[in-house]
């Protein structure tokens, strides 16, 4: 039975690729892309680096869970989740009719090879042993980000290569991507 997808969800864990992919996925179905942890910059005035060295984590999570209740309700949408926000075990809870959601998984040695390129950015890796900090989120994690409906490995394929197989698996398994 086909079944109408009118938001995806792209989760998983820093340097993954969501926004990257997020772009070119959603360029390719003519919908828009919002990134979410943009999302909550622009609407704080603040970026997220700042957020937790002076209110701390608590509050970003705060901030970060209102900003994605607020783009749910959006539709003909891909957005690109912070990697934390599908790392609560309920976060598939409630989700409304018609969101796809999709894992990108990245090892804990590719995330931080690809998150270097833009340093300062990502707090929660800001430690002397970056790899280490990684690997125990990326294992604590996992069970949460497996909630999505489909995954992707990411490691070693092009952003436009992911963004096809995520096409690929929706029309192979009669999803309709529909905006409406
Ligand atoms: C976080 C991931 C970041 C950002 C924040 C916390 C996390 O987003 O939301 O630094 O807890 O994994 P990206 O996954 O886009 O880097």
């Amino acid at each position: 039975m086909s079944a109408t997808v009118c938001r995806i969800l792209l989760v998983g864990f820093m340097g993954s690729g969501k926004s990257s992919v997020g772009r070119v996925l959603a360029a390719a179905l003519g919908w828009r892309f919002i990134d979410a942890d943009q999302t909550l910059e622009d609407d704080l005035d603040t970026p997220i680096a700042a957020l937790f060295q002076e209110h701390g984590e608590a509050f970003f999570r705060e901030k970060e869970r209102t900003t994605m209740a607020a783009l749910l309700d959006e539709e003909g949408v891909v957005i690109a989740t912070g990697g934390g926000w599908a790392a609560q075990p309920q976060w598939v809870d409630g989700l409304p009719p018609g969101t796809g959601t999709v894992w990108l998984q990245v090892t804990a040695v590719e995330a931080v090879g690809r998150v270097q390129a833009e340093p300062g950015k990502r707090p929660l890796l800001d430690s002397d042993e970056p790899v280490d900090t990684a690997r125990k989120l990326v294992e604590s994690r996992s069970p949460s980000y497996a909630l999505a409906e489909w995954k992707v490995d990411t490691e070693g394929r092009s952003v436009e290569d992911v963004s096809a197989r995520i096409l690929e698996m929706f029309s192979g398994n009669d999803l309709i991507l529909d905006a409406e």
